[in-house]
């Protein structure tokens, strides 16, 4: 049986960062399942329906990747899918002070591993709260996310 490599976020939205590690991830595992978290405690600017679907849009010239959501413990969402190891992009050292964490208590909770793939050097910079926050303002995101994706944080902020 093959390995399903879990790579969760809450993808608010997906960035090209985010779709570095999932096409890398993609080269190494047999399948790769994208986790959407649905965290209504986040107050998130897209919806959990929108998330997804700009995720599968975005990946979908990659055959062995599959979309999903989730809501709750992330071991159990793996577990329910047959999916792991848990991926995860590392863009700094401030990332892995919070990350190692969250890998210590998911092996904890469910003998889950993860492993840590570092940014792309041209990503490391990137992040979706700040893509937001320069689509709020109206500066340009081009290239930093996929074209659909601008374009629906354009119609989002009303510019
Ligand atoms: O993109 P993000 O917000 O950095 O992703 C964080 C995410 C979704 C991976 C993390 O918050 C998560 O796994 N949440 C699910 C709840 C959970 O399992 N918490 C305990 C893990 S330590």
């Amino acid at each position: 049986m093959g390995l399903t490599a879990l790579c969760p976020g809450t993808f608010d939205p997906v960035t090209n960062g985010h779709l570095d590690i999932i096409g890398r991830a993609a080269g190494c595992f047999d399948a790769v399942l994208v986790g959407v978290l649905e965290n209504p405690s986040k107050q998130p600017l897209f919806s959990v329906k929108e998330r997804v679907a700009m995720l599968e849009e975005a990946v979908g010239d990659l055959s062995n990747v599959r979309v999903g959501a989730f809501r709750g413990l992330l071991v159990k969402y793996a577990k329910e899918e047959g999916a792991g190891p848990i991926v995860k992009g590392l863009r700094a050292v401030t990332d892995y002070e919070f990350e190692i964490q969250m890998a210590q208590m998911n092996h904890r909770l469910g003998g889950v591993e993860t492993l840590f793939m570092p940014t792309s050097p041209r990503w490391s910079f990137l992040s979706s709260s700040l893509v937001k926050e320069v689509a709020r303002f109206g500066g340009e995101v081009e290239g930093l996310v996929p074209d659909h994706v601008r374009k629906a944080l354009v119609e989002k902020m009303g510019a």
